[in-house]
């Protein structure tokens, strides 16, 4: 169940920027929830959205195993929009037809607008050229009974479309992406104009409205929660808190592969600002002797995943009956972990994962729809310090995925002391906030170097730094020589048993941002 009041839901048909479509809208300050295109109709109803999104994706509608809804939501009185692969599907769904177009449109291209109300209100017809993105291989050919054109491009007689009496709209460039200059006017016609939305969305109503929700579903029931010291758990926990108080408990496990001081600055935070029970365990020894011995990276993922799940059940089941599990879940976590035609997930992330189904835990994700932005303004509005909330992401399982080859107390040591110097240098050069991630990572090779006047041999530190929007891609970020250079030297004056520093400017994909 959800209780905030207006949203308008989008229906994921696969396409890359079906996360975009819910950000232009959020922006527009109307709530918009993203599901799966295979949701009941029944789901829907239960949601009573103000509008309906159809997204766009890589199918053919002609295909034997296209992706199609449930066609009873053009009966729920509701006003729908179709983009790219939605606005193929709602033709045929409606009754037109699409087929594999001659020419491919892809980049930019030219919009005739011939109608000025609708999804067109306020623009011009003359001129009325406005600079549009497609991506398309099909084409619609024959419209829909009821249906009528609303503008045009050069290989797309049927670029937007109207319904005359339903207030169904379809528009076969994508209004979400920043090279379609009209987009946001086009999206804001359809929230506003057409389904009659109202700019109320905020944070502080999407605290609101979760708190309710989270209140509701637990009732006098018990939470725990796996406090990790990075932003995504902190918010989630200082959310929960807010809801239920001390039926919330947070179980925070020191794997010893943490950085320095990492995570005992929000632990502080929780301890002395809030009354929020945590409970901390130092498993710093279990963790190392799990990991004796094992160099290859699936392996410790899984032992160290594994490992985590052990210590909090075990936690979890002295507090007694616990019914949830709260998780901070993010939007991209929930596509990355999507199996699409069966495709391998790329690394088995480590969360909590494994654990509900076995404690006969429910969940609760209020960040499930958030991108990580959005949970860094929560974060603020819940009242969490700036330090925890702009400290930049840090996979679960630590240090021991930047350690290539076997993790050793005395490899952990030489890495935590690189990255001290790099958090120092990146935070004192005003860069730390600029790139998503900045860190070290310790390969498995030994270099010759000279210092003083002997040989050594020793160990090569990589930098990592990227800019990213939501780690699903990221590039290599493009900090100054200057910068480099100086946590260069000083990496490899203050740190004992390394003498060479190389940067990463490796983009994702192929690569990855972290190196196992
Ligand atoms: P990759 O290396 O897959 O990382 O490009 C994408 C983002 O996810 C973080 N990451 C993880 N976070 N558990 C996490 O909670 C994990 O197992 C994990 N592996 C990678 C990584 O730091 C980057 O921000």
């Amino acid at each position: 169940m959800s209780i905030h009041t207006e949203k308008i839901l989008i229906l994921d048909f696969g396409s890359q920027t079906t996360q975009l479509i819910a950000r232009r809208i959020r922006e527009q300050k109307v709530y918009s929830e993203i599901h799966p295109y295979t949701i009941s109709l029944e789901q829907i109803r239960e949601l009573s959205p103000s509008g309906i999104i159809l997204s766009g994706g890589p199918a053919s509608v002609y295909d034997d195993d296209a992706p199609i809804s449930d066609p009873g939501i053009y009966d729920l009185g509701v006003p729908v929009l179709g983009i790219c692969y939605g606005a193929q599907l709602m033709m045929t769904q409606q009754g037109g037809r699409v087929e594999q177009a001659e020419k491919r449109e892809f980049g930019k291209a030219d919009l005739q607008v011939d109608y000025t109300a609708g999804l067109f209100a306020g623009m011009e017809t003359s001129p009325s050229h406005y600079q549009v993105w497609m991506s398309h291989g099909d084409r619609i050919e024959e419209l829909a009974p009821g249906f009528e054109v609303t503008a045009t491009s050069a290989h797309s007689p049927y670029a937007a479309l109207r319904h005359a009496e339903k207030p169904f709209v379809a528009v076969q460039f994508h209004p979400e992406v920043a090279h379609t200059l009209i987009g946001t006017d086009v999206l804001r016609n359809f929230i506003f104009g057409i389904c009659g939305c109202k700019p109320e969305w905020t944070m502080h109503s999407f605290i609101d409205s979760t708190v309710r929700e989270i209140q509701h579903k637990v009732g006098d029931g018990k939470v725990i929660c796996a406090l990790s010291g990075g932003v995504d758990s902190s918010v989630v926990a200082a959310m929960v808190h807010r809801a239920i108080g001390d039926q919330l408990t947070c179980v925070y496990v020191n794997n010893g592969l943490m950085r320095s001081g990492e995570s005992e600055s929000i632990l502080n935070f929780f301890r002395q600002k809030t009354d929020l029970n945590v409970i901390a365990l130092d498993a710093e020894k279990f963790f190392l002797d799990r990991l004796d011995g094992i160099a290859d990276p699936e392996e410790k993922r899984k032992r160290i995943g594994l490992g985590f799940i052990e210590l909090f059940e075990q936690e979890a089941n002295k507090l007694g009956d616990v019914n949830f599990l709260a998780q901070g879940t993010l939007y991209p976590d929930v596509i990355e972990s999507v199996v699409f035609r069966g495709k391998a997930p790329i690394k088995s992330h480590h969360n909590v994962g494994g654990l509900p189904e076995r404690m006969k835990l429910d969940l609760i994700e209020p960040l499930r729809e958030l991108f990580k932005d959005e949970v860094r303004e929560l974060g603020l509005e819940l009242g969490l310090p700036e330090e925890a909330v702009f400290r930049q992401p840090f996979p679960g399982p630590g240090l021991g995925i930047r350690i290539m080859g076997e993790i050793t107390a005395e490899r952990l040591h030489i890495l935590r002391q690189a990255d001290v110097i790099v958090l120092e240098e990146m935070k004192d050069a005003g860069w730390y906030r600029k790139v998503w991630q900045s860190f070290a990572v310790l390969l498995p090779i030994q270099t010759v170097g000279v210092m003083g006047d002997g040989r050594t041999y020793e160990h090569v530190i990589a930098l990592r730094c990227v800019d990213s929007k939501d780690a699903m891609t990221a590039d290599w970020s493009r900090i100054p020589y200057d910068l480099l250079g100086k946590i260069s030297n000083r990496i490899i004056n203050e740190v004992r048993g390394v003498n060479r520093v190389v940067y990463d400017i490796s983009s994702k994909p192929p690569a990855t941002i972290e190196w196992e």
